[in-house]
């Protein structure tokens, strides 16, 4: 939804150390006024509500980083001007006159100003459609998730596919069900654990109808057409495209895995090369094995294979929901002019505890969710797996984790693996999008190529955050896309 705001400097409404100030935001405050921020840089607009900021900075409008403007939206300021009339027409009476004739000075400045507006095209908070589905009952959005379905099983039966038709509607359908999935968890958050999860078993039936729906298409037809392509061409940039993308390249890459490692050459090549390319990164992970011990079996759990239909689907449901837990605002804190780590790290505890305290969905979603940031471990990581191993250790001072990567969710557990095969697979589908995606407010978009060396140097060769084994099939897969997308 984009609507046409005429818009007032932020700093020209809150001039700095003046009285005006405390008052009128005040009202700002109470009113819940949103921030309208705009990036000269990157031309992009964002709707952000106050109080984030300020609790961020107190005078951020005075100090604005990284390219960053601030405006009132036309509408919100004629608002907030009401609200300061009527508030002065009050407060007159018992304050002594110089003072008044000192803030009437500062009101005629404002409404000066009010003819520097500018017109400003506003793209509305957590996403475009946010709104409309948010307004939805729960029975519209099931039936929107099960035509969805439909559609989907369609377009599985047809013969010839049209290519358009399914990346058309795989964007569209998995956006949907992001956005359904996020309205009706945020609905149900205040309920008891009982009542949402009863609340949510209808929307977590149909979603996981969707998506074996859908992963089944992306796994049949996602060597042959452009659909990444289409898909960053697509993008908006919200928080909900972001998710979108993820899922259809994450399901994409675990498909590219599978028909890979099914091919018996595969396994064996990366076995060969094990010694001179892979035991080093992998050294200081195991630290307890020698050197010369380590080998394939030490990395992957029961060995390296194909991931089984039943996990597929699990792991695609939690592809699709791992930003669940993202505020709104979450945008603005990643970026570096006003990073908040605490902020940034809460949407993973969020996104965990919801899945598993309002939702039946099925544990290995949630994991996804909560352990997507971890890094092996790396202190630049977060998530719920370190502290549940360190309480594990605690209670077990004896145990040692003999393999790196864990298929099944048992031996991670049991404290014998580090961390779980498709929370690596995220983290690397996970960063790539993050830095090819030609919308982010706070950084410019890198072209594949620049991305996947920019993620070797920084997250493997620096310090070993993410699998370096994964992320080779992975960049083979970025590849082979291109190549594709170019023939
Ligand atoms: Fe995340
Ligand atoms: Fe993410």
């Amino acid at each position: 939804m984009t609507e046409k705001n005429m818009a007032i400097s932020l700093s020209k409404v809150l001039p700095d150390g003046q009285s005006v100030n405390k008052e009128y935001i005040n009202i700002i405050l109470e009113e819940d006024i949103p921030v309208l921020c705009l990036n000269r840089g990157s031309q992009k607009k964002r709707l952000m509500p106050f109080k984030v900021l300020y609790d961020n900075n107190g005078d951020f409008w005075q100090k604005p980083g990284g390219g960053w403007e601030y405006y009132l939206t036309g509408d919100d300021y004629k608002k907030l001007k009401e609200k300061a009339t009527a508030a002065s027409a009050g407060w007159n009476k018992e304050v002594p006159k110089a003072k008044k004739t000192a803030k009437t000075d500062k009101l005629t400045q404002v409404n000066k100003d009010e003819e520097e507006l500018e017109e400003i095209e506003v793209e509305v908070g957590y996403g475009k459609e946010y709104k409309s589905f948010a307004q939805m009952s729960t029975e519209e959005k099931i039936e929107c998730l099960n035509e969805n379905k439909r559609m989907l099983l369609d377009l599985l039966s047809s013969k010839p596919r049209d290519e358009t038709k399914i990346t058309e509607t795989l964007v569209n359908t998995t956006k949907d069900a992001a956005l359904v999935n996020h309205t009706i968890i945020s609905e149900v958050i205040n309920l008891t654990d009982e009542e949402a999860k009863k609340a949510t078993q209808e929307m977590v039936d149909s979603t996981q109808e969707m998506v074996k729906s859908s992963a089944q298409l992306i796994q049949e037809s996602i060597f042959s057409n452009e659909l990444m392509n289409t898909l960053v061409k697509e993008s908006k940039g919200t928080i909900i495209q972001h998710m979108t993308r993820v899922y259809i390249n994450g399901i994409a890459f675990i498909s590219y895995y599978n028909k890979l490692v099914s091919a018996s050459s595969a396994i064996q090549k990366i076995r060969i090369k094990f010694a001179s390319a892979y035991r080093k990164f992998y050294s200081p992970l195991l630290p307890h094995m020698h050197l010369e011990d380590i080998d394939l079996e030490s990395v992957f759990c029961g060995g390296m294979r194909a991931v089984p239909p039943d996990l597929y689907f699990k792991w695609a449901v939690g592809f699709l929901i791992h930003d669940i837990g993202k505020a709104s605002a979450i945008e603005y804190h990643e970026g570096e002019a006003a990073y908040d780590r605490k902020i940034v790290i809460d949407h993973v505890k969020q996104g965990y505890k919801s899945i598993t305290t309002k939702t039946n969905y099925p544990i290995e979603a949630a994991l996804i969710t909560g352990y997507h940031h971890e890094y092996y471990g790396d202190s630049d990581g977060y998530g719920y797996f370190r502290a549940y191993l360190q309480r594990y250790k605690k209670d077990n001072p004896q145990a040692k984790q003999d393999y790196c990567i864990a298929y099944e969710l048992e031996p991670m557990m049991d404290y014998q693996a580090l961390a779980y095969f498709p929370a690596k697979v995220l983290e690397i589908v996970d960063i790539f999008d993050s830095l090819t995606d030609p919308n982010r407010v706070y950084r410019k978009a890198m072209l594949p190529e620049d991305a996947l060396k920019m993620m070797r140097e920084e997250f493997i060769e620096k310090r070993p955050k993410i699998d370096i084994i994964l992320f080779d099939l992975f960049s083979s897969f970025i590849h082979e896309k291109e190549a594709q997308a170019a023939a």
